[in-house]
């Protein structure tokens, strides 16, 4: 039987204890973050979902009214979703839920963030390419054994380098380790953000 909730996905097994959670942008499906998961590290497992929302055809992990603008009730039911898939994928794939890391871009690493603040026991680590505040939990999370890297644009045209400081405040407030990465880039990921993240992931200890 497969995992429930499910969700469209790929599993690829890998040969270390690490599961890297691959999360799309705007527009993406399961098969995009693969080469960059691989890239990331090349041993760990790579689970990679498809977002189930549709914006004009376009899948992604929860709906917006607007650019930047979330429908939050949508946001906190597709996230407790998707942990609940993660908890069941752990039986049916054998991941071992310590080693688990998020890497998301845009869309999937503002879920991923969500996934942070509204379900703190589920990742271990996250890689946010080009992340939101998604929202405001109404009680802080505890992320003391959280670790977490952020990449940001210094020219992204959707997220300031404001809001992404107050993201990495919102989370170190809750206790998570974070790093903190600016490129002068825009909202597209470049070489040297997955350069400075596979460094990262690679001295990450749990
Ligand atoms: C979002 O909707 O998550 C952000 O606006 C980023 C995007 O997907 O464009």
């Amino acid at each position: 039987m497969r995992p429930q909730p499910d969700f469209i996905h790929e599993f690829v097994p890998g040969s270390s204890q690490r599961t890297l959670l691959l999360l799309h942008g705007t527009g993406g499906n399961e098969r995009d973050l693969l080469p960059l998961g691989r890239q990331l590290d090349p041993n760990a497992s790579l689970l990679s979902l498809r977002g189930k929302v549709l914006e004009n055809g376009r899948p992604r992990f929860f709906r917006r009214l607007a650019e930047g603008v979330f429908d939050i009730e949508d946001l906190k039911k597709r996230t407790h979703e998707l942990a609940d898939f993660l908890v069941s994928a752990k039986q049916h794939y054998r991941i071992n839920m310590k080693q688990i890391v998020a890497v998301g871009y845009s869309n999937g690493a503002n879920i991923a963030a969500s996934m942070l603040l509204l379900r703190p026991e589920i990742l271990a680590a996250a890689i946010l390419f080009r992340a939101m505040i998604p929202l405001t939990p109404e009680t802080s999370p505890d992320l003391s054994a959280v670790r977490v890297w952020i990449g940001a644009g210094t020219m992204d045209p959707i997220i300031p380098p404001a809001q992404t400081k107050q993201l990495a405040d919102l989370l170190r407030g809750a206790g998570a380790d974070v790093t903190i990465r600016f490129f002068e880039s825009g909202h597209d990921l470049t070489s040297n953000d997955v350069d400075l993240a596979r460094e990262w992931l690679t001295g990450l200890q749990y």
